[in-house]
């Protein structure tokens, strides 16, 4: 049926003239005025401009109840008024958990480069973007809005100027570092699609992210520093890319000294840019155009390609960055991860930068040089808010707390922790020694898939208690729900289940790249309907959320998330490896370690010491160092199902030395296996 053309509503007027006409503000090409309002008449109209600044002032319980009662009207307002748009939407949400589908924004052009760069450069062009915060100390390098602006269009003209455009994906294996960060923006752009590879994974690793995704190009530096130590890049992209045949194009900055020898495909990135001009058109998108792909561990062995979308990351993150932490205009914040991480992504780059923050981009480790450098940081960059992960804490705690004390901390506001369930020690030291007593601590858990920050306290909310080493309340628009365990939903509070979540929100993930099957499967058809995290999580009495970790076959080391059937992928290539069953098991500092259990083939020896180092290189060949396996147990056989399944369950409760409470053992194929694996466990113990 024809759309019914009638006069326009003063909501695509003022859109209209105030959101894509002003000074500065890009207007798309494309549809006229009349065309606009002729489509989009019949369709309901997202709040009018101006909305947001009325409803942000009421109390938080109320916003969130609006959040979650009329979503529509709370991200609309907010949408319409945070972001700058080159074409306004015309639908806040068209979303349908079952089939997968998330729209947010439905119809805007917008983008995330200009949020994050052009806005501030107009406002405020001389404020710190980035605080490069370089691996020796005292040496940090600082960079303004409008030189970012101007470097991210350097970056982006050479991108364009071979051939890079609209929906091409770009690898980028580099440290944390600006021109990191100008590569993620340049992307941003030209419309291309982003893929960021933790610089620790290995050549092997980076390979079969760039074919999954089919990457045109990738952007490296010559070298990467850490901790004093010299990371050899360039060398892990060219193992990498021998095997990768989309690759066009390798372009290299140059982080040392330390020239690179140069090969066919290789673009030096640095003198690339010095010729391309400081201005660069950005390109119009689609509010659910891709902006990113991260691949992230699942419980099958193949890493999986989270899709990031346009307005609603950019909304979601710059909202939680702000309301989580308490975020002021002019603060310094201060995330330690690294830029390959999403917690890089949303919390070092997106969502700070989308508010004008400072944000500090930290090269480095916490003991480097000593363990007070992230201390002695805060104190020379006055940092207000500094968002760690409990693996860092842990380390720190050991030290003596003058490593702390002897530095002045009195510009923090907000600390924060992020990655794994943070332990009342971790947390007391953090709140206590770090933060004086003085400092709301926000336990915050969310996942590469949730685009930023669900569950947290709320330190903004008056009164608003905090539990400690507990993340506690969802976040606007979130709707956690608990499910039993014959995928009932457990009402009331003290209870515990798989953690869901039954609405969807502007942040969440879109996609699995190539694989919008295995998206729904994983994610919405566990629970028909509802967003399964793959974490449990218990309701305390007051109706608070406390995650209690995964429920699959993901395990977390120092906060960096690997699926077991990875690790026991890349042992199985070895030829005198029928076998193999991976558990993860606690860990004072790490959080989670992992244990391999493995059978040998009989004809192997008596002598498995060589075998076991072999096992060792290829796990960190293939994936990296921190997947390695802690302990390894040669065992005969695997305790397996009638139908085959490794029981990793029995596996994990003789390591816990649990074994008299084995819970339902009916289906184990041959019991007496348990036997056989706790004898031979407590030899090697
Ligand atoms: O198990 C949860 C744990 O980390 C997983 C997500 O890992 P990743 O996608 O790598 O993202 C990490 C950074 C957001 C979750 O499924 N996790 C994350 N934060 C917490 C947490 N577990 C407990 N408490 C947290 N605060």
């Amino acid at each position: 049926m024809a759309a019914r053309c009638s006069p326009g509503t003063r909501f695509f007027k003022t859109l209209l003239s105030c959101r894509t006409g002003g000074p500065g503000q890009y207007r798309t090409p494309g549809l006229c005025e009349q065309q606009l309002r002729c489509r989009f008449s019949s369709l309901p109209s997202p709040p009018p401009p101006g909305t947001w600044s009325q409803l942000h002032r009421l109390p938080h319980r109320d916003l969130y109840r609006l959040s979650v009662t009329d979503p529509d009207r709370f991200w609309g307002s907010a949408a319409v008024d945070r972001l700058r748009w080159m074409r306004p939407f015309h639908q806040v949400r068209d979303c349908d958990f079952s089939s997968g589908k998330i729209n947010w924004f439905v119809g805007g052009k917008i983008n995330v480069s200009v949020n994050c760069l052009d806005v501030h450069a107009e406002n405020h062009p001389d404020r710190v973007a980035l605080i490069w915060e370089r691996d020796e100390p005292g040496t940090e390098v600082k960079v303004t809005y409008r030189e970012l602006l101007e470097t991210t269009c350097r970056l982006a003209n050479t991108l364009k100027s071979h051939e890079i455009k609209k929906g091409d994906r770009v690898a980028i294996y580099m440290p944390v570092s600006p021109i990191a960060v100008a590569a993620m923006l340049a992307c941003a752009r030209i419309g291309a699609v982003h893929t960021m590879v933790f610089a620790g994974f290995s050549s092997e690793a980076l390979a079969a992210k760039i074919q999954d995704a089919q990457c045109k190009a990738v952007i490296t530096c010559n070298q990467g520093v850490r901790g004093g130590r010299l990371i050899h890049l360039k060398s892990t992209v060219d193992a990498a890319v021998r095997s990768c045949t989309s690759i066009q194009h390798i372009f290299v900055s140059q982080r040392t000294e330390q020239p690179v020898v140069m090969g066919e495909l290789d673009v030096p990135l640095d003198e690339m840019m010095s010729q391309h001009a400081s201005v660069c058109p950005p390109e119009p998108l689609d509010s659910e155009d891709s902006l990113f792909l991260l691949y992230t561990s699942g419980s099958t062995g193949k890493p999986k390609g989270i899709v990031h979308t346009q307005a609603g990351y950019l909304l979601y993150t710059s909202m939680t960055h702000q309301y989580v932490f308490d975020y002021r205009d002019g603060d310094v914040f201060g995330c330690v991860a690294d830029v390959g991480w999403i917690t890089g992504h949303s919390y070092v780059v997106y969502g700070p930068l989308c508010n004008g923050a400072t944000t500090v981009l930290f090269e480095s480790t916490p003991v480097y040089p000593d363990p007070g450098r992230y201390w002695e940081m805060v104190e020379r960059l006055r940092i207000n808010q500094f968002y760690s992960t409990p693996t860092a804490l842990r380390l720190l705690l050991k030290y003596d707390d003058c490593w702390v004390k002897k530095y002045d901390r009195s510009s923090l506001r907000t600390l924060g922790s992020v990655g794994e369930p943070i332990n009342h020690e971790a947390w007391h030291w953090f709140h206590s020694v770090v933060g004086e007593g003085r400092c709301p601590l926000v336990d915050t858990w969310w996942q590469t898939e949730t685009g930023g920050i669900c569950i947290a306290p709320h330190p903004l909310e008056e009164g608003a208690p905090i539990i400690p080493a507990m993340a506690m309340r969802p976040f606007f628009g979130i709707q956690p729900v608990l499910m039993g365990e014959k995928g009932e939903t457990l009402t009331g509070d003290s209870v515990s289940g798989a953690l869901c979540i039954s609405q969807p929100w502007p942040g969440m993930a879109r996609s699995i790249y190539g694989d919008h099957q295995r998206f729904i499967d994983a994610y919405f058809k566990v629970y028909h309907g509802y967003y399964f995290t793959g974490d449990g999580a218990h309701r305390s009495e007051d109706g608070y959320y406390q995650i209690t970790g995964r429920m699959d076959d993901v395990i977390n080391v120092s906060g960096h998330r690997l699926g077991t059937a990875e690790i026991e992928d890349a042992l199985d290539e070895h030829p005198a490896v029928p076998e193999t069953a991976v558990i993860g098991i606690p860990h004072d500092i790490k959080g989670e370690v992992p244990f391999a259990f493995v059978v040998l083939k009989e004809d192997v020896g008596d002598d498995p010491t060589a075998i076991l180092q072999h096992l060792r290189g290829l796990v960190a060949n293939k994936i990296t160092k921190y997947a390695v396996p802690e302990h390894f147990l040669v065992v005969k056989r695997l305790p397996k199902t009638r139908s085959g399944k490794i029981m990793r369950r029995i596996l994990r409760k003789v390591v816990l030395e649990t074994t008299n409470d084995l819970g339902d053992v009916s289906t184990l194929d041959d019991p007496s296996v348990v036997k056989e694996i706790v004898e031979t466990y407590e030899l090697y113990r």
